[in-house]
């Protein structure tokens, strides 16, 4: 039996000229936790060729969604960017991942902190009633070089809070904080910057990172991680060893070399 189920693009996204997402048909087999990742891939050359995604639709959704760069040269993403509603597309039948709401000890704020596409497997979680449960606010802090690299900015400002099933939920206990370092912005700094200056706990009158308190998801560029998790372990959060075993927090490479 192959490994990977062939879908079908329903729509596509271009958020500017560096990313895009897009959507594609969910075979009914396909099972997976908020947060995890899959591979997913188009034929070259008579072949699969494959990437990790995180999967940024949440598992009770029909429809599967990727959020992804462009690469020009990239080997995958110089063509995935082209693919048009009706395109078929690869998806693996095996989703893994780190970025698992059982693997967090109870806390009460949870905060999914990630950087450029490292904010794919956050758009599943934040529609996962689970996390609601568990958490009295869930932070969504999401650091970009520019302005245009706030993808699914409307989505938190306007349709999670407007959403029939999720508003009021996210209304009470979502905060959604963007950073933008290389424009002006009114959060013009890194997450890193933010959370250790105490210029987000100001802003947003949550308590200053506290590992009797908080939980933490971290997806990013191996840099971000090195220097989140350093200030993570500084306050003396542990991270979850492996999958199965709860921690005070978890982390996952953003996915970006294409
Ligand atoms: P900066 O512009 O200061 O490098 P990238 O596209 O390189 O992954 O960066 C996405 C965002 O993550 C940018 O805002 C970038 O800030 C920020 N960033 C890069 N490295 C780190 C790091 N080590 N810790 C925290 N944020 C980082």
């Amino acid at each position: 039996m192959s490994a990977l189920n062939t879908e079908r693009v329903i729509e596509v996204r271009h958020w500017n000229e560096t990313l895009f997402s897009f959507r594609t048909t969910r075979s009914p087999g396909l099972r997976f936790e908020n947060g995890q990742f899959v591979m997913i891939g188009v034929e070259v050359e008579g072949r699969p060729l494959l990437r990790a995604y995180s999967i940024a639709s949440a598992n009770h959704e029909e429809h599967l969604e990727f959020f992804s760069i462009k690469v020009q040269d990239g080997k995958l993403t110089s063509r995935l960017q082209h693919l048009a509603p009706g395109a078929e597309v690869f998806v693996g039948r095996k989703p893994t991942g780190t970025l698992l709401l059982d693997d967090l000890k109870p806390g009460r704020h949870l905060y999914l902190l990630g950087t450029g596409t490292g904010l794919a497997p956050f758009m599943s979680l934040v529609k996962d009633p689970a996390a609601y449960e568990r958490f009295e606010k869930i932070v969504v802090m999401h650091g970009v070089r520019q302005v245009s690299e706030l993808a699914y900015r409307d989505f938190f400002e306007r349709d999670l809070p407007d959403d029939e099933i999720f508003g009021p939920l996210a209304r009470e206990k979502l905060v959604y904080y963007p950073l933008v370092t290389r424009e002006e912005h009114r959060n013009r700094m890194r997450i890193t910057e933010a959370l250790e200056s105490g210029r987000f706990a100001a802003d947003t009158g949550l308590p200053k990172l506290d590992p009797a308190n908080d939980r933490v998801m971290v997806c990013g560029s191996p840099a971000m991680l090195r220097d989140m998790q350093a200030l993570l372990d500084g306050r003396g959060f542990t991270v979850s060893p492996h999958v199965g075993a709860a921690g005070d927090y978890v982390i996952e490479r953003a996915f970006v070399e294409r």
